[in-house]
């Protein structure tokens, strides 16, 4: 599958991010079922969470989950849960009950994900079916903290893994599985940067990647990828 992209400057591309997560809100909502959407951290929160203040939504209705995380206090620096916070989720009306934070902080990382395995299938059943994860993308190609080469990528059951070795500071998180990351409706890949364009080369065009990137992208339904010119530059 041959993948076009939306290439624009990252406020165009925020727009165009909101814009898909109001029709998958709708979508959900027509269905009887409330929004769930699993978000990362990095350039791709920075740059497309913030436009979602401005949405239309009605917050009681939309759940939010992570798609990875990293092992530190949900107050840290590092803390893909403070980043949501304040790019998105302490601007709008959103319960917190509806705020789904990976816990990162347990020190132990097995049982941390095993209880969102269990977090997530309270709220949304199991296996879980999100409407809409989106997907920052690493210079490696990794993406949520799937990293190339690693047998995590082949995880056949559980939906949320602990790692230990990442090859991105801090070494230790949580993270959706491929298999998590396949069953959603629908998957957005949103990179950002001239240092990820001679990756995205490989991911948009060579069918049999197995980069992270790639195989996510491959692992569900047509999904959408957003790139600033930079990183569509190669
Ligand atoms: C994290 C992110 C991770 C991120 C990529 C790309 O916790 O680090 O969730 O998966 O999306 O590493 O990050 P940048 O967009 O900042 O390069």
């Amino acid at each position: 599958m041959t993948i076009a992209p939306i290439v624009r400057d990252i406020p165009e591309l925020a727009e165009t991010f909101a814009e898909h997560v109001e029709i998958a809100y709708g979508e959900a909502r027509r269905s009887g079922r409330p929004f769930a959407i699993a978000v990362p951290g990095g350039s791709a929160a920075e740059g497309l969470l913030p436009r979602l203040v401005k949405l239309p939504l009605d917050w009681r209705h939309v759940l939010v989950f992570f798609v990875d995380e990293r092992a530190v206090p949900p107050d840290h620096a590092e803390s893909n849960a403070r980043l949501v916070r304040e790019t998105w989720l302490d601007r709008v009306p959103i319960p917190m009950a509806n705020v789904h934070r990976m816990p990162g902080d347990l020190p132990d990382l097995e049982a941390a994900a095993a209880a969102y395995e269990g977090t997530m299938a309270e709220a949304i059943g199991a296996p879980p079916r999100l409407d809409l994860v989106l997907l920052g993308m690493g210079p490696d190609g990794h993406v949520a903290s799937l990293f190339p080469g690693k047998p995590s990528l082949d995880e056949p059951q559980r939906c949320v893994l602990a790692v230990e070795d990442a090859p991105k500071p801090p070494a230790r998180r949580l993270t959706l599985s491929l298999l998590a990351i396949g069953r959603a409706r629908l998957v957005v890949l949103a990179a950002f940067g001239a240092a990820k364009a001679p990756v995205l080369r490989e991911v948009l065009e060579n069918d049999d990647s197995p980069l992270p990137a790639a195989r996510a992208l491959r692992s569900g339904p047509r999904p959408i990828v957003l790139l600033d010119p930079e990183a569509a530059s190669r």
